[in-house]
């Protein structure tokens, strides 16, 4: 399938830098925040880091409540992390990864292999025109990529309609706190002028607005675990990273998401919601 125009600039770095032991170490796996059960251990090396990003996809999927022998469709699923450590951690499942840039999924298909009873498959695709028919999974994910999703809601009404009854919806997402309606001249300026640059096509929501969602598309209002605290040593590795690609923009991109998650403007939430 031909490739689909994607804007995702750290990606491009990421790819030009995976021969690069660090840039691999880091994120040659998961391409994602870290999660740190204890924020004090945390060591600031890419093994580290490393072992951290793991630990946090591990949360988005337990959050789905996943199990022996379910269908699960991992969206947005990068070079294919959360789909091997489920592959590594359960049996009998059935694994789709799903993903808008064909470069990543070559790297997954590369990468991960099926074990035991288990299946995988890597199939390119739009997160808001998802190509499976009706009641085909027990589970959606999406680990940190919703924001680059051009909408939320096409999105949970694709995840609505490709979950089996009963299915679970688990994602994490950068979310920002209600006073930020009253900045968002000053958003929008951060992100033409360095987020986009950074990390392309991003946008943000507010949990009150993702309820309101949930409520339009007949979804359970979401369970919602802020796991901010215990990403934050995320940013000292960012920072290494951008030094490593030697870019100013970058490192002003992720100060500025430092400075705001740690004033508390902008929350690292897991949100996980059953299909009504
Ligand atoms: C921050 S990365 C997260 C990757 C992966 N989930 C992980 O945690 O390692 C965001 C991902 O969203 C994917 N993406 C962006 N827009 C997409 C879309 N419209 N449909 C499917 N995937 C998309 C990107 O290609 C990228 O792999």
């Amino acid at each position: 399938m031909s490739q689909a125009k994607v804007n995702l600039p750290y990606f491009d770095k990421i790819l030009a830098n995976l021969e690069d032991e660090v840039t691999k170490t880091t994120f040659g796996n998961h391409v994602h925040w870290g999660y740190w059960e204890n924020v004090n251990f945390a060591q600031n090396t890419a093994q580290d880091f490393a072992i951290a990003a793991e630990k946090l996809s591990q949360k988005v999927y337990q959050a789905g409540d996943i199990k022996d022998g379910f269908s699960i469709l991992d969206v947005g699923c990068g070079f294919g992390g959360t789909i091997a450590s489920i592959n590594h951690n359960y049996s009998g499942v059935k694994l789709t990864g799903l993903n808008i840039d064909e470069r990543q999924l070559n790297i997954a298909r590369k990468q991960v292999e099926a074990r035991g009873d288990n299946s995988i498959k890597f199939v390119q695709g739009d997160a808001t025109k998802i190509p499976f028919p009706d009641n085909s999974f027990d589970v959606v994910l999406a680990v940190e990529c919703i924001f680059h999703f051009p909408s939320r809601a096409a999105f949970f009404q694709e995840a609505k309609r490709v979950l089996k009854p009963g299915g679970k919806i688990a994602l994490s997402d950068f979310v920002p706190t209600e006073i930020i309606k009253f900045f968002e001249p000053v958003v929008k300026l951060f992100l033409q002028d360095f987020g986009n640059k950074t990390y392309g096509n991003v946008d943000f929501l507010t949990l009150a607005n993702y309820q309101y969602l949930a409520q339009t598309i007949g979804l359970n209002n979401f369970q919602v675990e802020d796991i901010t605290f215990n990403t934050l040593p995320t940013y000292t590795i960012l920072k290494q990273f951008s030094l490593l690609s030697n870019s100013p923009a970058d490192q002003k991109t992720n100060n500025i998401l430092e400075w705001v998650t740690r004033l508390g403007l902008l929350r690292y939430l897991i949100l996980s919601t059953k299909i009504l």
